[in-house]
């Protein structure tokens, strides 16, 4: 039997290391937690996708008294960057998230759910989609989605 080791390749680094339109994605997302409602778990993730065209499309967590009723921010920014401009493909994302008065020190990295969402979001765009996550301590830069789901099921999936 031989064994599979599969490597995640990740960037970390501090904001003062990132491009200006990195920074100016991290600002939006950071910003958008201003917006999450979020008053069962008190943490508040925004969430900024720049797409081909330079939009940018911001969202935030949205939960419900019937907590499964509720989306994550991720899922909300790529759905209605999906639903506003169809043929625009997303390029980056970035999340950050607040909790307790101040944004995390360590990034928080998407749920599984949003994972196959973005990436889905990524094959729609035929082209790979940036993940920036925020952390006051440092930051993550991931190229892909595959870098986090690289056993994945998308659309060549089903033959
Ligand atoms: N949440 C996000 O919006 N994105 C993530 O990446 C992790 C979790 C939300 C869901 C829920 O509203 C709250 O954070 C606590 O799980």
């Amino acid at each position: 039997m031989k064994e599979l080791n599969i490597n995640t390749k990740i960037k970390v680094c501090q904001y003062d290391e990132l491009t200006q339109e990195q920074k100016l994605l991290v600002d939006q997302a950071k910003e958008a937690t201003f917006r999450s409602y979020a008053p069962y778990s008190n943490f508040f993730v925004g969430a900024a996708a720049l797409l081909e065209n330079g939009e940018v499309v911001t969202g935030s967590n949205q939960e419900n008294a019937a907590y499964p009723s509720g989306l994550c921010a991720e899922r909300v920014t790529l759905f209605y960057a999906n639903s506003k401009y169809p043929d625009q493909p997303v390029t980056a994302l970035a999340i950050a998230a607040r909790t307790n008065g101040d944004f995390i020190n360590e990034c928080a990295a998407p749920c599984g759910a949003c994972r196959q969402v973005i990436l889905e979001t990524e094959y729609r765009g035929k082209q790979p989609l940036q993940l920036i996550l925020f952390g006051k301590g440092q930051i993550y830069i991931i190229d892909s989605i595959k870098e986090l789901l690289p056993l994945y099921f998308d659309k060549d999936s089903l033959g």
